[in-house]
């Protein structure tokens, strides 16, 4: 069983925090969204891993994963998940493999997908009820076998959506050889499933246990990191000054809070500091961040960020990388603003 990862999107709903950086090595709970990927199929044995990359995310995604024993592939265009499926054959061989979008979330893990495969399918699809199916992949479902899979249709046969995990036999990859582009201009990974359908083969839904998350836009990276945080582990590894840490907290090596209340789940990264300032439940700070004078809660600080002197709470806020919120001394009274494309602010 070989695993591939899909890495290679633009994460348009995620800009701006896209422009710059793939939407897989965003940091939630302090670490990359992909990491939980790769773990996910490492723990559920799956050892032998690909992760396809765009021309555009390949470094970041790579450095992301230093030291995780994966192979690259490389989608030179944009042209749908069956396209990069098409892209990976040659690490693929003739093996079967899990499928995992770079971008989703498993509280419980992958093992129960793999579970129902052995039993001799070909394919098996995770599926997830949700409230409004129409922005994923839909499922419509005789006892455990799927007869048809709609991709984000406005009229939903169920609320049975496709999450992110497929596993498939290598048959999978001669249905993708035949494949048209959709109305949208891509090859879409639902057709080819249909494709197997239709070719008279058994592919079953199995719905995730747990939470699941697709991080596509900014408020499902807030909730991802409150999930992932409710399950973390207290540790201070950093150095804590005349501060008062309530709850579950971790202070991760070289980080500094000095001053300050920490109330958790809260997770502050190496090297952040945190000084004067009140760090509330579901926040995230990443290595190097700074929150000095300021009150920040159900929030995530990338790598670096600076929030400083602000005299107003910071709520379901995201700073990207190196991103600077601070106050401003002086005549004239007036905000100013230097933001990037498609940034926004919202002024109490
Ligand atoms: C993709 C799939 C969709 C699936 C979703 C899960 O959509 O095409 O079928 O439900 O992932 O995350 P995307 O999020 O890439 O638009």
């Amino acid at each position: 069983m070989k695993g591939l990862i899909l890495a290679a999107g633009r994460g348009t709903r995620l800009r701006p925090l896209t422009h710059t950086r793939p939407k897989p090595v965003i940091r939630v709970a302090g670490r990359p969204i992909i990491h939980y990927a790769v773990e996910n199929l490492l723990e559920a044995g799956v050892e032998e891993i690909g992760v396809v990359v765009s021309p555009e995310t390949g470094k970041d995604i790579q450095e992301a994963l230093a030291g995780y024993p994966v192979r690259y592939v490389l989608q030179e265009e944009p042209q749908g998940l069956a396209h990069a499926v098409a892209v990976a054959r040659g690490f693929l061989g003739d093996s079967p493999f899990v499928l995992y979008l770079g971008d989703n979330l498993f509280q419980k893990g992958i093992r129960p997908f793999l579970e129902a495969f052995r039993q001799g399918v070909s394919a098996v699809i995770a599926l997830v009820r949700v409230e409004d199916p129409r922005q994923f992949g839909v499922a419509v479902l005789e006892g455990k076998r799927i007869v048809r899979l709609l991709e984000k249709p406005k009229d939903p046969p169920s609320d049975l959506a496709v999450a992110g995990v497929y596993v498939f036999t290598p048959e999978v990859l001669e249905v993708i050889q035949d494949l048209k582009p959709s109305a949208r201009g891509e090859y879409e990974i639902t057709d080819a499933i249909q494709g197997l359908i239709d070719r008279g083969l058994e592919v079953v839904g199995v719905e995730v246990e747990g939470w699941w998350k697709d991080t596509g836009r900014p408020r499902d990276l807030l909730d991802a990191n409150r999930l992932l945080l409710e399950e973390l582990l207290p540790k201070v590894e950093g150095e804590v000054e005349g501060s008062a840490l309530t709850g579950r907290v971790v202070v991760a090596p070289g980080a500094r809070v000095v001053g300050s209340t920490v109330i958790g789940p809260a997770f502050i990264g190496e090297g952040a500091v945190v000084e004067g300032a009140y760090i509330g439940p579901f926040t995230s700070l990443g290595p190097g961040a700074r929150v000095m004078r300021s009150e920040v809660e159900y929030s995530i600080l990338e790598d670096y960020a600076v929030l400083e002197d602000v005299a107003l709470r910071l709520q379901e806020s995201i700073l990207g990388v190196g991103a600077k919120v601070q106050s401003r001394h002086g005549l004239p009274r007036a905000h100013r603003l230097i933001l990037g494309d498609l940034s926004q602010v919202e002024l109490a």
